[in-house]
């Protein structure tokens, strides 16, 4: 077929994709040359029109959570009072057997666009070692690591990747010998994309005339990007029966924490979920909460004040579980899921996005003018027949880099500082000594944990400079 008559054979077939609801998106198609053809085209290929259809009209259905909310308890939790030291040493026990006989994966999600932190790379190729300079991915490929020799078995890594951290993170990863990591081991995968949507018209929008404004579809897009890789099925054939879930931004999350795997597996959990004690009523945290018999998620910004702030007699807030986006889900689960993905609710945001308008002029507002779709991966939790709430203390699980450096909160600063807290907590209680001026951080291959701190280090030591303990 000529040049000539394959391009018309695609417009016939993309003009029946995007139906004369969206036939704008071809407006500008016969000034755009074959490259522009081909982008434009695979950009609407995949995007899901039913989906956005179905969720414009649903508009006025949207769930009234602030409404919801006066509803909410807390969730049933093992909490840290309940982690008595039979309870931890079955758990530590069981969830040790699950990973050392090769039932468990480790997911971490690396899609997002990074906005806050301002870095013009993937964040997790942001430099967060507060001694030895690591970056997030190493961070966690160390973890990660850790857990295998202390197991003494191969743990598969997934990573996934957005439309603009994909190439970057797969370069990385090649050029820093998959940070240790087997290649056969690996997967880098990447997450699906949704287009902004105009506020007032409902319209797509364009970020150039041969180019749709497309952002990730949030981490919730997990299931169905995991759903196009496979790789459910051959884990099913692997015998991985659970996936430790992780976010990119918090090097503190211990990879496949035997403890929480091993409370999930004893509860017959499909999904659990570590949470911490939130520190005031308005935390900028999700609030997990027991609603209508199921565990879900409300996010702070749907949590009206006056609920956020009741409290128990003792003073204590009664919704107090915040949302750190550490789980563990179970394949089958998972499988059942990729089953009904058009079930996972969207969430919307109101942001300001560049286009181009009809006329092929571009146009940045200040102001929130479009709507991102995305999907949370927390809205995985109601769907399980059996969830789990599992509290961490914040200091050993969870220190976020989400803003740039001087921000107020979850900064590469307090991450460090976090770091440096925990690491520097297990030597003393090792019997070392550590000078509070100075810096220390552990390599997850040297000492995974509080446990093999103490039988490294044998001999008390005192620590009066900035250590790497490698
Ligand atoms: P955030 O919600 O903090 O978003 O993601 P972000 O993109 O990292 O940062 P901002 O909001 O633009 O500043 C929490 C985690 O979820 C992943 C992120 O990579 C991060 O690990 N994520 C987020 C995805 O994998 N895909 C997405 O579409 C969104």
């Amino acid at each position: 077929m000529s040049l000539q008559a394959e391009s018309c054979s695609s417009l016939e077939e993309l003009k029946a994709l995007c139906g004369s609801q969206h036939d704008y998106l071809l407006s500008h198609w016969d000034s755009l040359d074959a490259m522009q053809r081909l982008g434009l085209g695979a950009q609407i290929r995949q995007i899901d029109f039913d989906g956005i259809r179905r969720e414009l009209s649903s508009q006025e259905k949207s769930c009234d959570w602030s409404q919801l909310a006066h509803k909410a308890e807390p969730p049933e939790a093992v909490r840290l009072a309940d982690r008595t030291d039979s309870l931890i040493q079955q758990a530590g026990h069981e969830g040790a057997q699950a990973i050392a006989s090769g039932q468990v994966a480790m997911v971490l999600v690396a899609g997002g666009q990074g906005t806050r932190l301002g870095f013009d790379q993937p964040k997790g190729m942001f430099a967060i070692g507060p001694v030895s300079g690591r970056t997030l991915f190493q961070m966690h490929a160390d973890s990660l690591r850790g857990a295998m020799k202390r197991y003494g078995v191969a743990i598969p890594f997934l990573v996934m990747t957005g439309p603009s951290t994909d190439q970057p993170t797969r370069e990385y990863f090649a050029q820093n010998s998959n940070l240790g990591l087997d290649p056969k081991d690996l997967l880098i995968f990447e997450q699906g994309t949704m287009p902004a949507i105009d506020a007032t018209t409902g319209r797509i929008l364009m970020d150039s005339p041969s180019s749709i404004a497309l952002s990730p579809d949030g981490h919730g897009g997990i299931v169905r990007a995991l759903a196009k890789t496979g790789w459910l099925e051959e884990a099913r054939q692997r015998g991985i029966r659970h996936l430790f879930y992780a976010q990119v931004d918090n090097p503190l999350v211990r990879a496949c924490d035997p403890v929480l795997i091993g409370l999930h597996r004893l509860a017959g959990s499909q999904a659990t979920t570590q949470v911490v004690e939130k520190r005031f009523a308005t935390e900028k945290v999700g609030n997990v909460v027991k609603l209508d018999g199921k565990t879900q998620i409300i996010e702070y910004s749907d949590l009206p004040e006056e609920i956020a702030k009741q409290s128990n007699p003792d003073g204590s807030l009664k919704l107090w579980a915040g949302n750190i986006a550490v789980h563990v889900f179970d394949v089958d689960f998972l499988e059942r899921c990729c089953q009904s993905v058009d079930a996972i609710p969207f969430h919307r945001a109101r942001k300001a996005v560049a286009y181009v308008d009809e006329f092929g002029i571009a146009q940045a507002p200040k102001e929130p003018n479009a709507i991102k779709l995305e999907r949370f991966v927390f809205d995985l939790l109601p769907a399980a027949d059996k969830a789990l709430v599992v509290e961490a203390l914040a200091a050993e699980a969870f220190a976020p880099v989400k803003n740039a450096i001087g921000s107020p909160t979850d900064t590469p600063e307090t991450c460090k500082a976090a770091l440096v807290g925990l690491h520097r907590q297990w030597l003393k209680n090792a019997g070392s000594y550590v000078d509070e001026a100075c810096s220390v951080e552990i390599h997850p291959m040297w000492a995974w944990d509080q446990h093999e701190v103490q039988a490294k280090i044998g001999k008390p030591v005192r620590i009066e400079s900035d250590t790497y303990f490698t």
